[in-house]
Formats: structure tokens, C-alpha cells, sequence
């Protein structure tokens, strides 16, 4: 049995589905559902055998977290639960420092009292597993090589900061009470179910409506992507052979500047969705303000997981994008359930109106 906390979000809810597809192992779901947390996102699955009902629990409820550990007897904890949007975390910081760094701490202090009462052959193989992001890093220079596992911490934005304290104390529980954990440092994902405030998704939806393409500043910040299934793919391996301690870096070595990826998605949906007026989509692209303290690039290298754990990406993000694409032109009931009157809100928000 595994844990599976934030299993209703983006990557939580992939895993879930990618995970049912290798083992029979039965995973238990967590998540609070916070806004960007749908139960959607696992239609299909708890109904599965094997996966349970979603519990809606905050990982910092410690009474709830320690009663489900000690009821199922997890071997693995694999951590996905965090408030995730860098706009947001610009706006409304104090929610990142409760979910990304006080709620881990109780979940870090509950999973700690649970395994500490484990058998000893248990207590050994037992595994948790955070799943934290590049943005830690801070942001590259142009010339710069992309970042390893010994770079420094330097978080720029509220969420990455929020994310960093988080990983400082996930690591210091290894050190100091031996608690078996690993972080994993991954960049940009993309793929079905993302929250569409994110740019992938926020862009497929707008211009299916014909809105504004909202591009910050001058759109030459450069992000490195990631389809969300190798990021599964590597998290299995880090939870079933990866070292207790140790930091892996999770890279899609796909580096691009925005405005070139929102270029491709306009032409892939010219390609599935033409337009009745036979414009291109990338007619809609708007350069807008930029994001206050907007990284300009990221990156990870991959080696270290590529040499340990033999892992590395197998999609291209041409052939990864259009299939994200088209499933969200498969999928527009999706996207209504989970842009509800509160999504609007934040949008309104967000561009003062003009969304
Ligand atoms: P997401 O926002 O889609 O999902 C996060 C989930 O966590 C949501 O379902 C939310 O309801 C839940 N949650 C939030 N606070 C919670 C709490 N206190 N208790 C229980 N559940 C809570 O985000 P995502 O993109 O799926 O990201 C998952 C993890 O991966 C995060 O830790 C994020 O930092 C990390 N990450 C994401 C990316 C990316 O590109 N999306 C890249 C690298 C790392
Ligand atoms: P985002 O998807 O929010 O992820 P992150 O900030 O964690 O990298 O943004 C990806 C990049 O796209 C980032 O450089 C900000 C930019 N962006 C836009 O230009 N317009 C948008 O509307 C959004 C949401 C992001």
C-alpha cells in the first residue's frame, strides 16, 4: 500500500492512472481539494480495485493522517500535496507558506511517529517521497549550465520559496532522525487534467474560446518541459530504487522560450481545430505585462538520474503537445466542471476584467 498525497491534482492524479497501469499495489488517495485539487481528475479510478475512495484531508490534519497511516500501514509515502501556481503564490503567499511548508511539517511529524513504531525490516524499506520542483533553483542565465543536484537553493517567488523550506525539512528529517526520504526536482510538466491557470493549458482553453493569449513581458523566458507520464516514470523508479538522502533532478531536456511554445500549440490546434473565420490561433497571442521577479530560465540536468535509475524522457514534446492538445479538445466537459464560478473569479482577478 502507498499513500498518495495531492492525488487530485495535475501530476498526483497522473500518477495514480500510471501507477494502476504497472502494479496491482493499492494506493491509497489523499488531497484536500483545494481549488486546483478536482476529484474529476480521478474519475474512473477509486472505483478501481485496488485504488481507494478519495480521502479529503489536509496532509497537516494530524489526527486524521496518523489514524490513516496507522489503519493501512502504508510501505511509502509519495507527497504531490502543495498550493502550485507562481501567480497565486504572488498574490496570496501566505497560503503557500501554510500548505507548502506547515502542512508538510505536520505531515513530515506524523509520517515520523509512524515509522519510528514500525518493525525494524519495515522501518528500513519504508520510503517518503517528495516531490518538489527546479524552481528552488532560481533562475539561469543564458550561458548557464542547467542546474544539478549541487546547485544552490535560490528560490525567487513565494512558491518557490514555500517549496524550498519544504525540502529543507524533508532533508533534515533524514539527517536527523533517519526518516527514508528522497526529493526529486523536476521542471515544467504538461499533460491531461493540468489546471488551466497554468500556461499550457490556460492558453488551450482561451484560444478554443478566441480570447487574448496572454504572454508575460517579452515572452523570451525560457522553461524547460516534461510530459507528465516520464515524469511518473521517474518517480516510480526514485520510490522503488532510489537512495534514502539522496536528491534526484527530474529534466525533459526540452528547453523553450514561451512565445515559441504558445507558436506550437496554435499550429497544432490550426492543425485539430481549424478556425471557421480560417485565421490562425496565433493571431490571439497578447504580450501582456510581465509577472513580478519572473525567472528567466530554467533547467535540470539529467545525468545523475539517468546514470542511477536509468531514466530519461521518451517524449518529444511535438508529439507529447499534440496529444495533450487534442485531449483537451476531447475533453471540454472536463475543463467546464473544473473552471468553476471561483476559477472565473481569479481570472477576473488576474487581468483586471479583461479575461
Ligand atoms: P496541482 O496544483 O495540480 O495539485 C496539487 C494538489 O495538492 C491539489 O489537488 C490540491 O488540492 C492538493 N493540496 C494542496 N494543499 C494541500 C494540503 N494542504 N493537503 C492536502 N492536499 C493539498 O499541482 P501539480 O502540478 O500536480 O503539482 C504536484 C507537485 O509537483 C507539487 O508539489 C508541485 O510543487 C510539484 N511540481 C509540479 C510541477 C508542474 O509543472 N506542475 C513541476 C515540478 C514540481
Ligand atoms: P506557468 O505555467 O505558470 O509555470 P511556471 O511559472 O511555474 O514556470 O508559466 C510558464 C511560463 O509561462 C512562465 O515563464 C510564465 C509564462 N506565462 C505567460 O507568459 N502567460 C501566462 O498566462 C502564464 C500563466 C504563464
Amino acid at each position: 500500500m502507498i499513500l498518495v498525497t495531492g492525488a487530485a491534482g495535475f501530476i498526483g492524479s497522473n500518477f495514480v492512472r500510471y501507477w494502476r497501469e504497472k502494479s496491482e499495489e493499492p494506493l491509497l488517495l489523499v488531497d484536500s481539494l483545494a481549488y486546483a485539487g478536482n476529484a474529476e481528475n480521478l474519475e474512473g479510478l477509486s472505483t478501481q480495485e485496488g485504488v481507494s475512495e478519495l480521502i479529503v484531508a489536509d496532509i497537516g490534519d494530524k489526527a486524521k493522517i496518523s489514524d490513516l497511516l496507522k489503519k493501512h500501514m502504508p510501505r511509502a509515502v509519495i507527497n504531490f500535496a502543495a498550493e502550485t501556481h507562481v501567480d497565486r503564490s504572488i498574490m496570496q503567499p501566505d497560503r503557500f507558506m501554510q500548505a507548502n511548508v506547515v502542512s508538510l511539517f505536520e505531515l513530515l511529524e506524523s509520517v515520523r511517529k509512524y515509522w519510528a513504531d514500525l518493525d525494524s525490516k519495515n522501518r528500513t524499506s519504508f520510503r517518503f517521497v517528495q516531490i518538489s520542483t527546479d524552481e528552488v533553483y532560481g533562475s539561469l542565465e543564458l550561458s548557464d549550465p542547467p542546474f544539478d543536484e549541487n546547485s544552490r537553493y535560490a528560490p525567487n517567488s513565494p512558491y518557490s520559496a514555500s517549496k524550498a523550506a519544504g525540502d529543507h525539512f524533508v532533508r533534515a528529517y533524514y539527517h536527523t532522525y533517519g526518516l527514508p526520504t528522497l526529493i526529486t526536482n523536476c521542471s515544467n510538466n504538461y499533460g491531461p487534467y493540468q489546471f488551466p491557470e497554468k500556461l499550457i493549458p490556460l492558453c488551450i482553453i482561451k484560444a478554443l474560446e478566441l480570447k487574448p493569449l496572454p504572454i508575460y513581458g517579452d515572452g523570451l523566458q525560457i522553461r524547460d518541459w516534461l510530459h507528465v507520464n516520464d515524469h511518473c516514470d521517474a518517480l516510480v523508479r526514485v520510490l522503488e530504487q532510489g537512495v534514502p538522502g539522496e536528491v534526484y533532478n527530474v529534466g525533459g531536456n526540452c528547453e523553450m522560450e514561451n512565445i515559441n511554445l504558445v507558436r506550437l500549440i496554435c499550429r497544432i490546434l490550426d492543425d485539430l481545430s481549424p478556425r471557421a473565420d480560417k485565421e490562425s490561433y496565433a493571431e490571439l497571442i497578447t504580450f501582456v505585462e510581465d509577472r513580478a521577479g519572473h525567472d528567466r530560465r530554467y533547467a535540470v540536468d539529467n545525468q545523475k538520474i539517468g546514470r542511477m535509475l536509468n531514466w530519461k524522457p521518451s517524449r518529444t514534446i511535438d508529439v507529447g503537445l499534440r496529444e495533450t492538445v487534442d485531449w483537451y479538445l476531447q475533453n471540454q466537459g472536463w475543463t467546464e466542471k473544473v473552471c468553476g464560478p471561483a476559477y472565473k473569479d481569479w481570472l477576473a482577478f488576474q487581468y483586471g476584467g479583461k479575461s
